[in-house]
């Protein structure tokens, strides 16, 4: 099985990825794509010897040459792991059922256009939510709305701010999302 990994970041979760699955001999990332071209999980691709590609919003939006590159490489999903831009029907349609997101609040809350990374979490924190967390699910063509896959949750406390929410997701990001791609695997 092999997997495409899509970040725009720091791809701290494409590091975990690609950490998780080294010594995985069936399931192999072949490739991550960025669009943005210092994007630190470029790095970790080259430092693990896994093609990069850096792509930009045309590239993405014209999706064939793209969807070609990755049947090319026998691509059976395709994980985005913190990436920001919105996937155009024509690629949903290419990979159908075989593209997932992780979403860093417990869905349907907190989701749809804007919503990502920091600015999540802020809302988190304005609603004064007791409870906050990650969501991995299938994505379809509205932001963060595809079927739930897996969710997993951590409490808050009047304590808690933006740093320590922060830290409580990338934590819940490093225990769970690598192992629940592994589970969706056994299950396609
Ligand atoms: C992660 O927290 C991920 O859940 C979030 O972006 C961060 C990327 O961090 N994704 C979204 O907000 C998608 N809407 P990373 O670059 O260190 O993996």
């Amino acid at each position: 099985m092999n997997l495409a990994l899509f970040a725009s970041g720091t791809g701290s979760n494409v590091k975990n990825i690609i950490d998780f699955f080294k010594k995985n001999e069936t399931i192999n990332i072949v490739l991550v794509v960025s669009n943005n071209s210092s994007a630190g999980a470029l790095i970790h691709a080259k430092n693990n010897d896994i093609e990069q590609l850096a792509i930009d919003k045309a590239i993405l939006n014209e999706s064939i040459p793209i969807c070609e590159t990755l049947h090319e490489l026998e691509v059976e999903l395709v994980v985005l792991a913190g990436f920001l831009l919105k996937i155009p029907e024509k690629f949903i349609s290419n990979f159908k059922g075989k593209i997932i997101n992780l979403h860093p609040s417990l869905l349907p809350k907190f989701g749809g256009k804007g919503m990502y990374g920091n600015n999540v979490h802020k809302a988190v924190l304005g609603a004064k939510e007791k409870k906050t967390g990650i969501t991995i699910h299938f994505v379809n063509e509205n932001y963060d709305e595809g079927a739930i896959i897996d969710q997993f949750e951590t409490a808050l406390s009047n304590k808690d701010d933006l740093d320590t929410i922060v830290e409580k997701i990338k934590k819940l990001e490093k225990l769970y999302f690598p192992p629940t791609i592994e589970r969706l695997i056994h299950k396609l």
